[in-house]
């Protein structure tokens, strides 16, 4: 039987709009707490107009599916942005149907499940080739030196990209995507003015230097295309359609930025999933076909990407909640994940759980998360090859990145006994 870890859940009244409360772990009782009492909460806010909490793992579904109630095309993040904001800043995400469909269909290729079970001897290749890097020491940051290093490789693999240009190229993601810790960017969001970089993605000068680069590697591909993921993005669709350039340097940022922290804090959640439990780490490794299965369970837990916010195009009422038009919904991926009326037990690690609908990557709906087969692909391919190596892990320090948006160690030491 295997020993039952008691979780910390957090306080249950905790303000989740604060990055600081994050630090310290997803404040679990609070989302328990409104899960329980008050699944569709009012939240004000200090620096914007309040949104609606959306907390139960059935209303995050309802509300993903029906797009044509909750808008992504106003905004996804907390952030209120006015007109011209949104425009600038527009992504694939913040897109409705029929629009979106027709971009997404222009973008997908390189995704498909078809396209990503190709690539899985590169990332194997590369894998192998960060664990080397690091086999055999005792102590090391499992972030910095693993976690980071598979996804940013494997980006610059797919994009055909120098090696030497992706440490950079990864600061500059995590410095978007991080705009809210001090230990990614000097333009802290809540706490420096940014109001000058107000049309940018995430509000960040960085982005600028994204921009410029992607601007180069396109450039360079339509001078001499090879067969990387940047030169099939500038291939037209069956149907003709052909991605802009302000579209393309748009989509290039953000799978710098979306593509690489998120997997890598994936990969630390589940590193210490694993050291606390060293009988399961010990069953993964005696049956590697497990693993398979694991990850999403290893995705349920970190539950990464912790909300998405949606705008309400008219007046809808849900659970006898009405939420007016223009009000902001606010899905707590990180919430339904730990939802007790989904999932049996949700504070306990069930490995071989299934099924297991989890919406780490968001839901069947069309935001599903684009690189989800890359991300589970990478997750499953280290932990098949680091698992036969490592005869037992412990965590020695953790930090976490302040975010009320991604959840994540940003340090993770371990003490490794490798075989
Ligand atoms: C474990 C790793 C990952 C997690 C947890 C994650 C999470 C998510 C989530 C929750 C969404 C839904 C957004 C919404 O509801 O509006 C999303 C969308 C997206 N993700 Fe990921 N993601 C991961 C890895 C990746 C990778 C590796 C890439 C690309 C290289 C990627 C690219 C995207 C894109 C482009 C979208 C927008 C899709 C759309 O709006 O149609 N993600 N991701």
């Amino acid at each position: 039987m295997p020993a039952v870890i008691e979780l910390d859940l957090g306080d249950s009244h905790a303000d989740i709009t604060d990055h600081d409360v994050y630090t310290k772990g997803v404040p679990h009782a609070t989302f328990l707490r409104l899960r329980t009492e008050d699944p569709v909460s009012f939240t004000e806010e200090h620096d914007g107009r309040g949104f609606w909490s959306i907390t139960r793992h059935d209303d995050v579904l309802f509300v993903s599916r029906h797009t044509e109630l909750f808008s992504s095309a106003k905004g996804i993040r907390l952030e209120d942005m006015d007109l011209e904001e949104t425009e600038a800043r527009r992504t694939i995400m913040e897109m409705d149907p029929p629009a979106h469909s027709r971009y997404r269909r222009l973008v997908s290729r390189p995704f498909s499940p078809r396209a990503v079970a190709d690539y899985e001897t590169s990332v194997r290749e590369l894998a192998r080739q960060v664990l080397e890097e690091v086999r055999g020491e005792q102590a090391f940051d499992f972030v910095s030196r693993v976690a980071r290093q598979l996804p940013m490789r494997m980006l610059g693999t797919l994009l055909g990209l120098p090696e030497h240009d992706l440490d950079w190229l990864v600061d500059r993601g995590d410095a978007l995507i991080g705009n809210t810790d001090a230990d990614f960017t000097d333009f802290v969001v809540d706490q420096v003015d940014t109001s000058a970089y107000r049309l940018l993605p995430f509000r960040s000068p960085v982005a600028v230097e994204l921009f410029e680069y992607a601007e180069g590697a396109m450039a360079a591909r339509r001078a001499h295309p090879t067969n990387d993921v940047l030169t099939s993005l500038l291939q037209p669709t069956v149907d003709g359609d052909l991605l802009g350039d302000e579209q393309l340097k748009n989509f290039f940022t953000l799978m710098v930025a979306a593509g690489n922290d998120t997997t890598r804090y994936s990969m630390a959640a589940a590193l210490n999933a694993l050291a606390e439990r060293p009988q399961l780490l010990e069953s993964l490794r005696e049956d590697p076909g497990a693993i398979k299965v694991a990850i999403d369970e290893m995705l349920r837990w970190s539950s990464t990407t912790m909300h998405f916010r949606r705008t309400a195009t008219e007046d809808v009422e849900l659970r006898g909640t009405t939420i007016r038009a223009g009000d902001k919904v606010v899905v707590w991926y990180v919430s339904a994940n730990f939802d007790t009326e989904q999932f049996d037990e949700p504070f306990h690690f069930d490995a071989a759980r299934s099924p297991n609908d989890h919406v780490a990557f968001g839901l069947h709906s069309p935001h599903l998360c684009l690189g989800a087969h890359l991300a589970r692909l990478e997750m499953r391919v280290l932990f098949e090859e680091l698992l036969p190596m490592l005869d037992a892990v412990s965590v020695t320090h953790t930090e976490r990145l302040r975010s009320n948006f991604i959840s994540g160690f940003k340090r993770l030491e371990v003490d490794a006994t490798w075989s």
